[in-house]
């Protein structure tokens, strides 16, 4: 992740002085980081990710800037067996970093979860520079344009594409 991008997620969660975020792609923990830094102090970020190993280095880090344990909720599993379990309307910020291919599935449970002036983020929209691309695509980029096409013409929401490091569809929740 850029530090472009980094500082932008500070930005966007204090915009919406953030006290629950879900993230999707818990990854190293390094969006966590900078969601956490934008928060509230007294904020949870709610992060979910198959891969128990990545929860465990997240963990790690977390502590290492200074988090305490309670600031973070990490559910290990798939965004779309996990998602279904959170709150209606409970969330202030949903962060999308996970599988690219389910980015339109995540715009449906986000919409779900988020509260009214709520905001969507999806990470990697330009995927390198090839979702402008008119070459062929693999079916990664098609999904990531057809978001971009849905997420434009949605009356629940107000969008802007941030170019920052590699792309950050930003949303907000009429
Ligand atoms: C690009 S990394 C996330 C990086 C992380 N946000 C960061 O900044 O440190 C993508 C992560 O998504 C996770 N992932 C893959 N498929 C997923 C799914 N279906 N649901 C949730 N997370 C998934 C991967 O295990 C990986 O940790």
């Amino acid at each position: 992740m850029s530090p472009g991008t980094g500082a932008a997620l500070r930005l966007l969660a204090a915009s919406v002085d953030a006290k629950a975020v879900a993230e999707i792609g818990t990854g190293c923990g390094v969006s966590g980081i900078h969601l956490l830094h934008g928060m509230r102090p007294d904020g949870v970020l709610t992060t979910v990710d198959p891969e128990p190993e990545h929860q465990q280095f997240a963990r790690q880090a977390f502590r290492a800037c200074g988090f305490a344990s309670n600031r973070a909720r990490f559910i290990p599993g798939r965004a779309l067996e996990v998602l279904p379990r959170l709150a209606d309307a409970g969330y202030d910020l949903v962060f999308c970093d996970g599988d690219r291919l389910e980015y339109l599935d995540y715009l449906a449970e986000s919409l779900r979860l988020l509260r009214p002036g709520g905001l969507v983020v999806f990470e990697g929209i330009f995927a390198n520079g090839r979702t402008v691309d008119s070459g062929p695509q693999p079916t990664e980029v098609l999904k990531l344009r057809e978001l971009l096409r849905t997420v434009r013409e949605s009356q629940e929401l107000v969008p802007s594409l941030l170019p920052v490091g590699d792309g950050l569809l930003c949303a907000v929740k009429r």
